[in-house]
């Protein structure tokens, strides 16, 4: 859903904005560009492909500046060419995109008739044109003109040839974030591509128009000046590096130990017998409330999923977990009783975002759990839990989801105590079971070599199905979704004891079949599918509690993760399945981190 930069100031604003785009580049990769104001002329160097093919066009244009925009794109009105790469440039003014102008042929239309004419199929040229045709002497002017006219949802970033030091930013629901350095300036889609040059970061608003110039930068909403707050991020720059790890994908695999603790790190204590989880004043609403819907997108979905087990079992109160691009068009029953969950590592993907809006238009009560500090979700919510995974840069999500649930299984405990469902000793046990996590999935890490060896033996196979029952169905989905979304092997996750009402029928000698079989209150009947499995010829590799020997001369592969408490195992359980699907798509020389079509923030429906 596209990236864009801006910066202005005193560093070589090329390099600035390479550097920054290559770590907005998991936002979108089929094209991208950069447009500078050198000797007072705009220039504009732009080409299909990735950031690095970018670099190689830029060799041999010596253009030093301080000021430029940039863009990755993630195409959607228009294919991947250079033409239809960003910046587009319309009378001596540039301008990159993230988001989709819903009525651009209307506005193509007039503007043709007014002489303007068009190279491109996007619909960003017309942003473009439209500006230049507000333009009466001041770039500020004319893009809170033309913002007026567009319909949709956009983030833009625009520079004119007439006034070399400005860029000003508009944001519509799309993300756009201001980092205020010392003397320098930078705007982006995302935090990741400003921590280099700083931690003080402003996510601007719904309607905020940036006016950025060397001296400083004012925010104006609605023709009225506005006053935004600096936050400092805590994020170091040093986390959004590989560090050595071939991919960031594997890096953030690794992290999930040092994650999962930070994220768990003072949500409860101990010695108080306490948690720090929501405000006080939240507190109390929760108090009321008798439904719980949770609602997310993606991996964050799978999240929601196993949430759902855990709720249940400790808050007691009905729980219903929908995709968000179904929750929005559904007529959902909802009210002041009901509290509406929205889980999002990025905060911004566009149908969580819109359901909880409707979420609160409908009275219910909205809590965000989100990655990324400021981002719109976490705005909008009434109140917002964070993960501390650090910036995830893979494509595929990984840390977020384990972080997530660290939020979702302490937010069940909480809600079981504040319910008076868990007496304080019981949480305080149940805590100190769920603080083994981050030494668990340590261990489970180092099934990394086996687990290449088994990815090397089953790369060609073209379709895996993944089985789980109870709090290891989410995680056979979850499975079955890197595997599909990195390696691009058809792979189908199923709750085990459904498999005999559809998928039973696809299995033969070629069909490996993945199974999630910790030694749990279903064990027994997941036992019984592998048999159902191996009686159909099935290859069955099969992930199961340490010491538990009987699976070994039933199934053709066995991997033993350590034993953890039954409604834990989903942490240590997943970690196995993300680095197989790692080293599937490794070992078949796949774009790991940023698979074709896929985008990590899909922030337009
Ligand atoms: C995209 C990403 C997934 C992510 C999903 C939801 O599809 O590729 O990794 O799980 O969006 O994103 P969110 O930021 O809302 O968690």
């Amino acid at each position: 859903m596209c990236g864009i930069v801006g910066y202005i100031g005193k560093r070589d604003a090329v390099e600035v904005v390479l550097d920054s785009l290559k770590r907005l580049e998991y936002r979108g990769y089929d094209s991208a560009g950069i447009a500078v104001i050198a000797d007072g002329k705009l220039k504009v160097i732009k080409t299909k492909g990735k950031i690095r093919d970018l670099e190689n066009a830029l060799k041999g244009f010596d253009v030093k500046a301080n000021v430029a925009i940039g863009h990755t794109r993630w195409a959607t009105h228009g294919k991947p060419t250079d033409v239809n790469a960003h910046p587009h440039v319309c009378g001596g003014i540039a301008v990159v995109h993230n988001g989709i102008i819903e009525n651009y042929v209307e506005l193509k239309n007039e503007l043709v008739s007014k002489g303007y004419s068009f190279e491109s199929q996007t619909d960003t040229e017309v942003i473009a044109c439209l500006i230049r045709d507000c333009y009466k002497g001041s770039l500020f002017d004319a893009v809170q003109e033309a913002s007026r006219r567009l319909v949709g949802s956009f983030a833009i970033a625009a520079i004119c040839e007439n006034e070399p030091d400005t860029i000003v930013g508009y944001k519509k629901e799309s993300p756009l974030v201001l980092g205020v350095g010392d003397g320098e300036y930078i705007l982006a889609s995302d935090i990741p591509a400003i921590l280099p040059y700083t931690n003080r970061i402003i996510p601007l608003e719904d309607g905020d128009c940036v006016f950025i110039t060397s001296e400083g930068f004012d925010v104006f909403n609605n023709g009225e000046k506005a006053k935004r707050d600096i936050l400092t991020v805590s994020w170091s720059p040093v986390l959004a590096e590989k560090t050595g790890y071939k991919h960031f994908m594997q890096k953030e695999i690794f992290e999930q130990p040092r994650a999962i603790a930070d994220t768990i790190q003072g949500i409860y204590s101990f010695e108080e017998n306490r948690f720090y989880l929501v405000s006080s004043g939240f507190e109390e609403k929760l108090k009321e409330i008798n439904r719980i819907v949770a609602v997310a997108c993606g991996t964050s979905y799978h999240a929601c999923l196993v949430a759902k087990y855990w709720l249940e079992k400790y808050a007691e109160i009905p729980v219903e977990v929908d995709i968000a691009s179904e929750f929005r068009y559904r007529d959902a029953v909802i009210d002041e009783k009901t509290l509406a969950v929205f889980v999002s590592q990025s905060g911004e993907t566009a149908d969580t975002l819109a359901a909880l809006k409707l979420s609160k238009e409908k009275g219910a009560l909205t809590l965000a759990v989100c990655n990324v500090m400021g981002s719109s979700i976490a705005r909008e919510a009434h109140e917002v839990i964070y993960t501390h995974a650090g910036p995830e840069i893979g494509v595929a999500s990984t840390k977020a989801f384990t972080t997530q649930m660290a939020v979702l299984y302490s937010l069940s405990l909480y809600m079981g105590s504040i319910r008076g469902n868990l007496e304080e000793k019981d949480v305080a046990s149940r805590f100190a079971e769920f603080i083994k996590i981050p030494r668990l999935t340590e261990e489970a890490l180092e099934l990394d070599e086996e687990l290449l060896s088994l990815a090397m033996k089953y790369l060609d196979k073209k379709d895996f199905l993944y089985l789980g029952r109870y709090v290891s169905y989410p995680i056979a989905l979850e499975g079955a979704l890197k595997l599909k979304e990195i390696s691009y092997i058809h792979a189908e996750g199923y709750p085990a004891g459904e498999m005999k009402h559809g998928p039973i029928a696809l299995i033969d000698k070629e069909m490996p079949v993945v199974v999630v079989a910790p030694v749990d209150r279903v064990y027994e009947k997941v036992k019984g599918n592998i048999e159902e499995v191996k009686a159909r010829d099935g290859i069955v590799i099969a992930f199961t509690t340490s010491g538990n020997k009987e699976l070994e001369g039933k199934c053709d592969h066995v991997f033993y993760l350590p034993e953890v408490g039954e409604e834990l195992s989903p942490f240590v359980y997943v970690i196995p399945l993300q680095l197989f699907a790692y080293h599937v798509a490794e070992r078949k020389g796949l774009d790991v981190d940023q698979p074709r079509n896929l985008a990590k923030a899909v922030t337009v429906e």
